[in-house]
């Protein structure tokens, strides 16, 4: 069976941003579902672009600042069948990070490159440069929400073969040249034959307790994914005291998700469902 799951970052998330989110997350998880049928790595680019082309997310356009001001994001995407896999970490001003990750995971025989030399590489394979990614909300917010956080993925299946990707800006008023889990795999992204998974959160924790692949793991071993996701943020929560959320799909497209946060805007649609369905709002 077909299926995609999306999230949209777990967090405070105000009231009056979440009909925004939910209209965003829709289109998402509709045009990350038109891809499926061609090319599921592309299900998961495209649906992924969408969030990061929105406002609305800690992603691309809307991304956090760091402390000195600056939009420094992380990207992430795997494919469960080949386990090849694609990551950038603070990197500036390239539009759509999802892609570069994905041109990392195609082109080259790395895993995760960072910072200028992830801009450079941007712009030799002509991705799209945008020089003002910021927003009027997240210059206001700078400093004053310090704690801020937030991320975008997505987990897609055509019954054969599952993809995740994660793209985020990371926590607020972070470090220069500061990475988070949204870059490593393992801890914001993960897939195999059996599963995929995408994390959000705080980033810092998220990596101690390797998130995407413990969730992976379990499903691997017969978990649903929706109790793999429950363990996995039990775990984040009990091992280090960590906040957010992640998503899963096995390769049956059943769904998983879980967040200790207030919000976790999820979209997920199947083969036999005409809309996506929208949870954690
Ligand atoms: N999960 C986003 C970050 O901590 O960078």
């Amino acid at each position: 069976m077909r299926a995609i799951i999306v999230h949209g970052g777990a967090g405070k998330w105000l009231d009056e941003k979440i009909p925004d989110a939910v209209e965003v997350i829709k289109e998402a998880v509709v045009r990350g579902f038109e891809y499926l049928g061609r090319d599921p790595i592309s299900a998961c680019e495209e649906s992924i672009k969408v969030l990061e082309d929105s406002p609305v997310f800690n992603a691309g356009r809307g991304s956090v600042l760091n402390e000195k001001g600056e939009i420094e994001m992380d990207a992430s995407i795997m494919d469960g069948k080949s386990m090849n896999a694609g990551a950038v970490g603070s990197v500036k001003n390239v539009k759509n990070p999802i892609s570069l990750a994905r041109i990392v995971m195609e082109k080259t025989d790395h895993t995760l490159i960072v910072c200028e030399g992830a801009y450079r590489f941007a712009v030799e394979n002509g991705l799209d440069i945008e020089e003002d990614l910021y927003t009027n909300e997240r210059i206001k917010q700078w400093k004053r929400l310090k704690d801020e956080i937030g991320t975008v993925g997505a987990v897609v299946t055509d019954g054969s073969r599952i993809v995740a990707g994660t793209s985020t800006g990371g926590v607020s008023m972070k470090k220069d040249g500061r990475v988070g889990d949204s870059a490593i795999i393992g801890a914001g992204t993960y897939a195999s034959e059996f599963s995929g998974v995408s994390a959000t959160g705080d980033g810092d924790k998220i990596i101690r307790v390797s998130l995407s692949f413990f969730v992976n793991q379990l499903i691997t071993a017969g978990v649903s994914p929706m109790d793999a996701c429950r363990c996995g943020i039990s775990l984040l929560w009990e091992k280090v005291k960590g906040k957010g959320g992640v998503i899963a799909l096995n390769r049956k497209g059943e769904y998983g998700f879980s967040y200790n946060t207030a919000r976790m805007p999820v979209g997920y649609m199947n083969s036999r469902s005409r809309h996506p369905k929208i949870f954690g709002v």
